[in-house]
């Protein structure tokens, strides 16, 4: 049996301790500035101890984009001290500590943009938001660097492109979203291009610094529901077009694990396993979804579909859980959230309220039914 406490070396040289890696998660506990909020530190302040890599919540690059309360901002100078802090926290846990970099697209909230309008791949009647013009896509290739940039210059180990979870990136590579007739739409070529032109601005800053060590992921969701939804074989020539970039790893986000794949690929099947094989053995893939006792994360590494293991949920339950599954403390891993026990999570108000609450896409809860999110 492989396990999960081996080291990974990535291809640019740098050591991974081990295959365990914190999920971004949003936690909504930020302060309004976007700055390192009291909150949000003491949700990331115990988190990250004997876990591989903590991937940080979805952090804004451009105030148009914020989609979250709380929501952690890396947009220019008056944020570094504050990311500076943060990579502090999570190193100090002995953690290789990536920031996650995102935009909202037309998913932001336009009460949470400081007045700018929304914007998107293109026009999108529900939100409001506009087609980004070719200059304002420029821009917000810009924007994505900018925010890798602060994160180099706050000794962040490195950043993951969020293109996943229908977000600005996605919206553009998606054909639901995109319907765009220019250079950035149209064609599947076409829609990659923005997704593409943010890792090559990025990989070109890392070597601008001269920083071979800077990790460099990229997070994608494989399928989207509609008609021109995504399928895996948008996702596959995606993948095809990644693993040819000078990046460390791909991260897919989903919410099961097993789930089988829609359309675009063999129904019969994962998409991790169709994912892993794709790649090829090209970049290390880290797998997520829905994993939360002992007995799932372990069985989850052992199907070879991923070099790394995402845990999200599990993480919010149990703040220690890399410590419990390195001392095979297995039976002592909680898969549901005590709701009379805030004392014992640490989690910001909003997202306490949250989990209280109950949904598919949170913890379950207990005494309250569950089952995870279907898409
Ligand atoms: C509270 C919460 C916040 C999340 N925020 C983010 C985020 O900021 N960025 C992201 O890519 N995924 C986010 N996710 C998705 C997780 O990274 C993960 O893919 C998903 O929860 C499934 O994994 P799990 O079952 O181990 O939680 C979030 C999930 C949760 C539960």
């Amino acid at each position: 049996m492989s396990s999960l406490f081996q080291t990974y070396t990535l291809n640019n040289g740098v050591e991974i301790k081990n295959r365990l890696v914190v999920a971004p998660m949003t936690h909504f506990g930020a302060n309004e500035d976007g700055t390192l909020g009291k909150q949000e530190r003491t949700f990331i302040s115990n988190r990250a101890v004997d876990m591989g890599m903590f991937i940080t919540a979805a952090t804004l690059v451009a105030k148009n984009g914020k989609t979250f309360v709380g929501q952690p901002e890396a947009l220019d100078d008056s944020h570094l001290d504050s990311l500076r802090e943060t990579a502090k926290v999570l190193q100090a846990q002995g953690t290789k500590a990536i920031l996650q970099i995102h935009h909202g697209g037309v998913n932001a909230q336009a009460n949470l943009t400081d007045g700018q309008g929304l914007v998107g791949a293109s026009d999108h009647t529900e939100s409001g938001a506009k087609a980004a013009t070719a200059d304002e896509v420029v821009g917000l290739i810009q924007a994505y660097t900018n925010a890798a940039e602060l994160a180099i210059r706050a000794g962040f180990d490195g950043v993951e492109i969020h293109g996943a979870n229908g977000y600005l990136i996605q919206q553009f590579f998606s054909g639901e979203f995109n319907r765009r007739t220019d250079e950035w739409g149209g064609s599947l070529e076409k829609r990659l291009r923005f997704p593409l032109a943010i890792v090559d601005s990025v990989v070109t800053l890392k070597e601008k610094y001269a920083k071979p060590e800077f990790i460099v992921g990229y997070r994608f969701s494989p399928e989207e529901p509609g008609e021109n939804g995504l399928t895996m074989a948008d996702t596959f020539a995606l993948i095809d077009a990644l693993v040819e970039k000078p990046l460390q790893y791909l991260h897919v986000s989903l919410h099961e694990f097993d789930k089988k794949v829609r359309r675009g690929a063999d129904t019969n099947l994962t998409r991790m396993q169709l994912i892993h094989e794709r790649i090829n053995g090209k970049l290390p893939l880290i797998g997520v979804g829905g994993l939360l006792s002992g007995e799932q994360i372990r069985a989850a590494f052992q199907t070879g579909w991923a070099e790394f293991i995402g845990l999200g949920k599990a993480v919010m339950v149990n703040p220690n859980i890399a410590t419990l599954l390195k001392e095979n403390l297995d039976n002592e891993i909680a898969t549901e959230l005590d709701p009379t026990r805030a004392d014992q999570y640490g989690m910001p108000d909003i997202l306490w309220g949250l989990c209280q609450q109950g949904g598919a896409w949170l913890p379950p809860v207990k005494g309250q039914e569950w089952k995870p999110l279907d898409i």
